[in-house]
């Protein structure tokens, strides 16, 4: 899959020639920020404005200006520079504008979950839109510095929106490991967890994914509790909470960097899936929080953690702690996408503590001009 990224923020162009274009300079990578996409991808760019006076989540938007562009192979060095010409946006005394960055083709598309499916089963690829913070519109405004910047990724499913903001800093590679933007894994494993849900309607299923019995069975449990590893954003954990309303208790779990995006993403959640989420620091390389330690987990997710063997050895510990003889017997969910051999040892680490595979399924990954992906998911239980 493909992710739309901002390289430089909107803005108004200081310009007294041009001062009412709004400008912003995008580019369009791997989940990982680690290639470009080398394909030609029209792309769409709207102005959006709320003029319902809202300052924080919600609102009214509607679109104020757009412009049609287009992602070329060789824009991958560099980035494509966006103009909107909004001669309109003088006359704004209110409101929050933003700008919404997406793929022409509604085929490309992955804002809705359903079309994770389809798009493996017709083995077409997706590129993920992108919305920017409320734009200053002060036309000398300072930018605001890398590390404060934000970006939206929007996702729906079953009548339900999913917002899930994101570090957007002008350097990518800082937001290789920790960099708590959605990946593919968590992208998959959320769309196959919303497929599950009791909200969504039989009729409305075209493409089925793979079973994985274990997991449709806790997921159908009357009550259940589920703790997240690597949150990251907590797209994963989010989505389980907002598509299962069965779930007691989900606990989203990361190392103090994340706190912050994962706090602002939970603020965010409407009633009453607010009041049975919550976020806690939970370092594999720490004994548990009493809490948590103290909690017969259900489910406990973890998505696209398993790629840096350097810290492998302590999550395979923080599992075995969770997952302790004479606890509850945990089903542990690992979604993967394999990058490299080095990543068996997570398998051999797993074996050695004692977890047994019982179940596990791929689901294929086309990708933009590269060569096809799966991603893994696989049900683990101790002995
Ligand atoms: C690649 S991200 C995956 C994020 C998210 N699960 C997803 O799929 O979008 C890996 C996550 O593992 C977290 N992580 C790395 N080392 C950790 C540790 N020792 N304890 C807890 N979390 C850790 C990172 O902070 C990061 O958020």
């Amino acid at each position: 899959m493909h992710y739309i990224r901002f390289l430089k923020q909107p803005r108004l162009l200081p310009s007294a020639s041009a001062p009412n274009q709004v400008s912003a300079k995008i580019t369009i990578t791997t989940d990982l920020g680690e290639s470009f996409c080398f394909e030609t991808v029209p792309l769409c760019a709207l102005l959006e404005i709320d003029a319902s006076g809202s300052t924080s989540g919600g609102g009214a938007w509607r679109t104020l200006a757009s412009a049609d562009i287009v992602w070329a192979a060789k824009d991958g060095y560099t980035g494509v520079e966006v103009i909107i010409p909004a001669p309109n946006l003088a006359r704004l005394r209110h409101g929050r504008v933003r700008m919404v960055v997406k793929a022409r083709s509604d085929s490309l598309d992955v804002s809705a979950f359903e079309n994770c499916w389809v798009q493996a089963a017709e083995e077409t690829s997706g590129v993920v839109a992108v919305r920017s913070m409320a734009i200053n519109l002060r036309p000398h405004a300072e930018q605001r510095p890398a590390i404060q910047a934000l970006a939206e990724r929007v996702f729906h499913a079953h009548g339900k929106e999913l917002h899930i903001w994101e570090e957007a800093g002008e350097s990518i590679a800082r937001h290789i490991w920790y960099g708590p933007g959605p990946r593919d894994a968590g992208l998959i494993l959320s769309s196959y967890l919303s497929f599950f849900s009791p909200l969504s309607s039989e009729s409305g299923k075209v493409y089925s994914p793979p079973e994985l019995p274990l997991l449709q069975t806790t997921l159908q449990k009357e009550e259940f509790q589920v703790l997240e590893l690597g949150a990251g954003c907590g797209i994963v954990g989010i989505s389980l909470a907002t598509f299962f309303p069965e779930a007691k208790q989900v606990i989203l779990t990361d190392l103090p960097e994340a706190s912050e995006i994962l706090t602002h993403n939970v603020s965010l959640l409407p009633s009453p899936t607010n009041s049975k989420i919550s976020h806690q620091v939970l370092d594999w390389s720490l004994p548990l929080p009493t809490n948590i330690q103290n909690t017969r987990w259900d489910l406990v997710l973890v998505a696209d953690c398993t790629y840096n063997p350097d810290v492998v050895p302590d999550l395979v510990k923080a599992l075995g702690r969770l997952t302790e003889p004479g606890k509850a017997e945990a089903l542990v969910v690992v979604a993967m996408k394999v990058r490299h051999e080095s990543e068996a040892v997570f398998f051999d680490l797993m074996q050695d503590a004692g977890f047994v595979v019982k179940e596990k399924a791929k689901v294929p990954l086309e990708v933009l001009g590269a060569d096809s992906e799966e991603i893994e998911i696989f049900g683990f239980m101790r002995g």
